[in-house]
C-alpha cells in the first residue's frame, strides 16, 4: 500500500465510515496521517500473522480478515498511542494482538449465536461446520498470545485479563440474567465485558505501549470500556434497523434466537397495553422459531420494535455512555489526540453501520 495520490486520512475516513469530523485542522490531519500509517503496518502485519502452515486452518483463519472489518481497536490503540512516542514496535504488535482476539472471538461468536453472515460473507461455520470455526478462532487467540508474548509479562497479562472478561461477558449473556438481577443492569455488564473489555484494552494498550504517562492509563481505560458500551447499544439499534448490506449481518440474528438485547429489554419495562402486546408477539415468535418455524415471522414485530421508545431510548442511553467516556479524557492535556478521541466517541454513537 502507498499513501501517495491520497489524502491523508481519507482512505481512514472511507474505512471507518466517518468523514472528516474526527480528525481536524493542520494538527488533526497530521496525527490522521500517522493513523493511516500505522494502520497500514498493522494491515501488512495481520495478514502475515494470520498465516497458518497447515492449508486448510490457513484458508479458515485467513476468511473472515479478508472478509474486511472496520478495525475499530487498532485506531484507538494507535490513536491513544499517539500521547507517547506513537507507532513504535510494540504499539504495532498490541494492535494486531488485539484486532486478533477480536477476529477469533467474531468465529466463535457467531457459532453461539447461530448467525449466517458476518463481514458481508457467509458467517465461517456455515462453510467449515462448527468444529473447525471454534478452532479455528482457537488457532487465532494463540496467535495473538504469542504476539502479546514478544512483548513481556505486561502484555500477557493485557491479553489474558481481557479475554477472560470477554469469555465470562459471553458466558453470562449465554446464561441470561438471574433471578434477584435487574436484567438492564446485568445486560449493561454483559456488554462491558463481552466488547468494553476489549476496546478497553485497545486504548490502555496505546497508552502502556507507547510508552505515554501511565496517568494516562486508567483514564483511556475507562474511555474504552464506556465507549465500547456505546458502541454495542448502538450495535443493537442497527441490528433492528440497518440494512445487511450495510452491516454484513442478517438483521434481527440475536433477537429471533431469543437472546435479549437493550431495545427489547426497555420495552420490556414499559407497562402500556401495546408495549405488553408487542412483547408478547416477539416471545411468542422467539418460542415459534426455536419449534422449527421460519424466523420471517419476526420480520413485522421487529419492524415494529424499531420504531417503538425502547429503540429511542437505547439509542439515548447510548449518548449517555458516549458522554461519561468523553468526560473519562477530561485528565488528559488538550490537544489534537484529546480532540480527536472525543470526537471519535461522537462520531462512533453517531454510526449507521
Ligand atoms: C463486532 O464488532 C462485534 C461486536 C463487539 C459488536 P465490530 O463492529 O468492530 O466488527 P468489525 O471488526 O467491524 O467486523
Ligand atoms: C459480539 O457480540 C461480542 C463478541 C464477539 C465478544 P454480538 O454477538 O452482539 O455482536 P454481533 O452483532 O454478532 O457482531
Ligand atoms: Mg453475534
Ligand atoms: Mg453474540
Amino acid at each position: 500500500m502507498t499513501s501517495s495520490r491520497v489524502a491523508p486520512g481519507s482512505r481512514l475516513a472511507s474505512r471507518l465510515g466517518f468523514s472528516d469530523r474526527v480528525f481536524i485542522g493542520t494538527a488533526g490531519r497530521r496525527v490522521a496521517q500517522a493513523i493511516e500509517e500505522g494502520l497500514e503496518r498493522v494491515e501488512t502485519g495481520l495478514a502475515d500473522d494470520v498465516r497458518v502452515a497447515d492449508p486448510l486452518a490457513d484458508a479458515a483463519s485467513r476468511y473472515l480478515y479478508e472478509a474486511g472489518g472496520k478495525r475499530i481497536r487498532p485506531v484507538l490503540t494507535l490513536l491513544a498511542a499517539q500521547l507517547g512516542d506513537g507507532n513504535i514496535d510494540a504499539v504495532i504488535d498490541v494492535a494486531k494482538a488485539l484486532e486478533i482476539t477480536h477476529l477469533g472471538s467474531l468465529y466463535h461468536d457467531d457459532v453461539m449465536d447461530g448467525a449466517d453472515r458476518r463481514r458481508g460473507v457467509p458467517a465461517a461455520q456455515t462453510v467449515w461446520g462448527n468444529n473447525i470455526a471454534i478452532l479455528t478462532g482457537d488457532i487465532l487467540f494463540s496467535r495473538a498470545s504469542q504476539l502479546m508474548s514478544r512483548l513481556g509479562e505486561r502484555a500477557i497479562r493485557l491479553q489474558a485479563d481481557t479475554f477472560e472478561r470477554l469469555v465470562l461477558g459471553q458466558m453470562h449473556e449465554t446464561l441470561g440474567a438471574q433471578p434477584g438481577d435487574d436484567p438492564i443492569e446485568f445486560y449493561l455488564q454483559v456488554l462491558a465485558d463481552k466488547t468494553g473489555s476489549l476496546i478497553a484494552a485497545a486504548t490502555q494498550g496505546g497508552v502502556i505501549f507507547s510508552n505515554a504517562s501511565s496517568a494516562y492509563e486508567e483514564p483511556l481505560r475507562v474511555y474504552g470500556e464506556k465507549i465500547g458500551v456505546a458502541f454495542q447499544l448502538l450495535d443493537d439499534v442497527i441490528d433492528l434497523s440497518a440494512k445487511p448490506e450495510d452491516t454484513g449481518k442478517v438483521p434481527g440474528t440475536d433477537l429471533r434466537a431469543g437472546v435479549p438485547t437493550m431495545p427489547y429489554l426497555l420495552l420490556k419495562a414499559e407497562t402500556d397495553d401495546a408495549s405488553i402486546d408487542l412483547a408478547a408477539r416477539i416471545d411468542d415468535g422467539v418460542a415459534r422459531i426455536a419449534d422449527g418455524a421460519d424466523p420471517s415471522i419476526l420480520d413485522g414485530p421487529l419492524a415494529e420494535l424499531r420504531d417503538h421508545v425502547g429503540t429511542s431510548k437505547t439509542r439515548a442511553l447510548a449518548h449517555s455512555w458516549t458522554k461519561d467516556a468523553i468526560a473519562a479524557l477530561t485528565a488528559l492535556p488538550r490537544g489534537t489526540v484529546r480532540e480527536a478521541l472525543t470526537r471519535f466517541a461522537e462520531t462512533l454513537v453517531e454510526r449507521s453501520s
